[in-house]
């Protein structure tokens, strides 16, 4: 089953209606988050519900509610679905313009608009699992941070989707940006990591990229489990010669890449490191279902 929240109103998906006045429909004036459930239990809601907030606190946009209040409304929404592992999408608009004036200025606008997608989270394609993603950079660059902070989980995407325009669907599955400088960014919905001779390498936190919620996880448990993440500035020759390739999201979890733009990294199949590190994520869900089960206010 799909579920649809439009600001407390829960419809099945096409019944549910925003107005055309919108200003995230209008302007991308909007930021959002995506997780997904295991089980019951919406992974790492809080993570996500903080960084929004954050995301929100950038842009001078109020959401109304304290976040613990709005952690319960996400769940009190979620305990709707019947279903196990689904996908929510959480997205928050500065709301609609004002009098039917469609005008750029902040201050023209109502409240938030708060809109909630529940829908079956589509099994990827497992063979990305196995074989690698193959991916290809793109001919744009990314946002850099001093125009539109790529760490502001925003409603307005053109740049990740410009990313995906052009490229060969026959041969690459998805693509990642540059900046201006010649290093590599991001993907257009996922973090990058390599590995060489044994040290895993991430972008530093400061950056074009989102600070995603999989990438702070590898970060905070791969020491203990005596894997170094270094962050540093990286191009696409690092990748080219990289022992191992791989990216994290909230929805593909680890995933392991195989070739970068006609590259074929190393052997071409997943290497050990990516999947220990894809094993010890998977130890941290576990860890946290656990935690939840017990702990959580609003399971
Ligand atoms: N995307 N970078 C970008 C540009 C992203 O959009 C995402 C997440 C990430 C990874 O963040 P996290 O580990 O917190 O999921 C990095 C989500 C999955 C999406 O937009 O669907």
């Amino acid at each position: 089953m799909s579920l649809v929240y439009v600001n407390g109103v829960v419809t099945k998906p096409e019944d549910a209606m925003i107005s055309v006045y919108d200003r995230g429909f209008l302007f991308g004036d909007a930021i959002y988050e995506v997780t997904r459930s295991y089980g019951k239990i919406l992974f790492s809601l809080e993570a996500h519900i903080d960084r929004l907030y954050r995301s929100a606190d950038a842009i001078q946009l109020n959401i109304g509610i304290p976040k613990d209040a709005f952690i319960k409304q996400v769940y009190d929404f979620y305990k709707k679905e019947n279903n196990d592992d689904i996908y929510v999408r959480i997205q928050i608009s500065r709301g609609n313009v004002k009098k039917e004036q469609i005008s750029l200025f902040p201050e023209n606008f109502d409240q938030a608009n708060v809109v909630m997608y529940l829908h079956p989270l589509k099994p990827f394609n497992q063979a990305l699992y196995t074989e690698g993603q193959r991916l290809v950079h793109a001919g744009n660059f990314r946002n850099p941070k001093k125009s539109l902070d790529p760490n502001i989980k925003s409603g307005n995407y053109l740049n990740n989707i410009i990313a995906l325009l052009n490229i060969d669907k026959e041969k690459y599955s998805d693509s990642f940006l540059l900046n201006d400088e010649g290093f590599v960014t991001e993907g257009t919905t996922f973090n990058i990591f390599y590995v060489k001779d044994g040290v895993v390498v991430t972008s530093p936190d400061e950056s074009d990229i989102l600070l995603g919620i999989t990438r702070n996880i590898l970060l905070e448990e791969s020491g203990k489990q005596g894997i170094t993440i270094v962050k540093k500035n990286f191009t696409l020759e690092d990748l080219y010669s990289a022992d191992e390739v791989f990216t994290t999201s909230s929805t593909k979890e680890v995933m392991p890449v195989s070739y970068v733009d006609d590259q074929k990294i190393a052997s071409g199949m997943p290497g050990e490191i990516t999947k220990k590190l894809s094993a010890i994520y998977k130890e941290n869900i576990k860890k946290y279902l656990d935690w939840a089960t017990i702990n959580h206010p609003w399971k």
